[in-house]
């Protein structure tokens, strides 16, 4: 069989994430055009894949205005920049692999499933989270009904003091306006989790949160506009030299590091803090999304589910607790542990245990294992192989939009509307 061809739609993080999928497995996936207004990332990528230069596009719309050149589209652009080439590769026929959100809103949300549902064509969704080894054995134990009915799910997402200042505070997702509500941003995977593994409908949810702490008021006496120059960094856990240069000097030239500069040099990183985003005092950044956030949902049937969203944590996977008629279930990201009513026994049930060391393993499978899935679903043309489809998705961002209405309305939302 051939491999599925692949343009990438956005050379940045995510979309080189998602193109090491064809240098691992050739004979599987082939990015054969890129469209990347960023020279150097743009470059990076050619050389990578040995992209002929006819094939190597600024823009998107680039792409979009020739027929169709590749069986598949990876687009990974930013937030607010997926909703037009996602109508647009879709009218031409393109399967496509949206990374989240599709939308910054309902609206374009519907119009990115319409025209995907228009023209027919294969559709998933990066929430790499439905993929991962350890989230497929708690749905298989969940459907099983190992632990009887599904009454509760209790989630926390530690987003992790460092990475909340990173992304949150000082990188892309810092202000709503220019990507949105974080519990968009960052937990629509949460939510979306929480939503497959109820595997019911949602009916109603509230919803709390503001901004807590990284605000001018909270900067300590002393602190200044960067890192760099700034009285009081080293007793500062959100320092950028901490973060950065302390990462590099462990050896780390990936993300986030590499979010900075495409040679993670010290030199190039210093440079970034002196005059980028990434060197500034985290009270005194143009960021406005909450720090941390609670949601509560009610699922049909009467089952109910709550999710939270803390920055002020160590980073770590996310922690779940299921409570079922019969048992509960308690995960950690690798580890599930089963507690049986029946029997008064434990067990529990490691995910990683038959990790084979490749990269479909690593990390917990979910970006390898999200286009290991996508892409057999272009190569076989079937779509049961897409966890994260368009009707999924939609019902799940619809919970986070409603949610984020319920926190700033201080009210109860229902999946009606009303
Ligand atoms: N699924 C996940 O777990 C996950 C994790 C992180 C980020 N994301 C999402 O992935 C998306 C990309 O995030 P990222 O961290 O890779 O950001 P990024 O900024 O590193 O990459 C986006 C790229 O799009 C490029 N771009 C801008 N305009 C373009 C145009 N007109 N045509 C083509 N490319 C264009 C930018 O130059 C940039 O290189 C975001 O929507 C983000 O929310 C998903």
């Amino acid at each position: 069989m051939k491999p599925v061809t692949l343009v990438v739609v956005g050379a940045g993080s995510r979309g080189t994430t998602y193109a090491r999928f064809a240098s691992a497995f050739p004979e599987r996936a082939k990015v054969v055009a890129v469209a990347e207004p960023r020279e150097a990332y743009r470059r990076a990528m050619v050389d990578k894949h040995h992209i002929p230069p006819e094939k190597a596009f600024a823009d998107w719309r680039d792409v979009a205005a020739q027929a169709k050149l590749a069986d598949a589209a990876v687009i990974a652009t930013q937030d607010h920049m997926h909703v037009e080439p996602a109508a647009a590769f879709a009218d031409l026929g393109y399967a496509i692999l949206l990374e989240k959100p599709m939308a910054p809103g309902p609206e374009g949300c519907r119009r990115v499933v319409d025209a995907v549902k228009r023209n027919n064509v294969l559709f998933g969704v990066c929430h790499v989270l439905r993929y991962t080894r350890y989230t497929q054995q708690m749905k298989a134990m969940l459907d099983s009904g190992v632990i009887g009915d599904v009454v509760g799910l209790q989630r926390l997402e530690p987003v992790g003091f460092w990475h909340m200042a990173h992304s949150f505070v000082r990188g892309n997702w810092r202000n709503e306006a220019e990507s949105g509500p974080m519990l968009l941003t960052k937990s629509c995977h949460d939510l979306d989790w929480i939503h497959y593994m109820m595997g019911v409908p949602w009916t109603a949810v509230s919803s709390f949160g503001s901004l807590k702490h990284f605000r001018a008021e909270e900067a300590p006496e002393g602190a200044g506009e960067r890192c760099v120059a700034c009285a009081v960094a080293a007793t500062c856990p959100y320092s950028a030299e901490r973060i950065y240069l302390e990462a590099l000097r462990r050896g780390h030239t990936g993300w986030p590091v590499g979010v900075l500069t495409p040679e993670p040099t010290q030199e190039a990183v210093l440079a970034a803090l002196r005059d980028g985003p990434y060197g500034r005092c985290v009270y005194r950044a143009d960021n406005d999304v909450v720090d941390h956030q609670i949601v509560s949902v009610e699922f049909d049937g009467g089952r109910t589910a709550t999710f939270t969203m803390m920055a002020f944590t160590k980073m770590r996977h996310r922690e779940t607790h299921v409570f079922g008629t019969r048992g509960e279930l308690v995960g950690d990201g690798r580890f599930i542990r089963h507690y049986d009513f029946l029997t008064d026994k434990t067990r529990e049930i490691d995910t990683e245990a038959d990790a084979d060391g490749s990269i479909l393993s690593g990390h917990g499978g979910g970006d390898f294992g999200l286009m290991d899935r996508f892409v057999r679903a272009v190569a076989e043309q079937d779509p049961q192989w897409i966890l994260s489809g368009p009707d999924e998705t939609l019902a799940s961002h619809l919970l986070v939009f409603a949610a984020e209405d319920a926190r700033r309305d201080g009210g109860v939302v229902t999946s009606r509307g009303e």
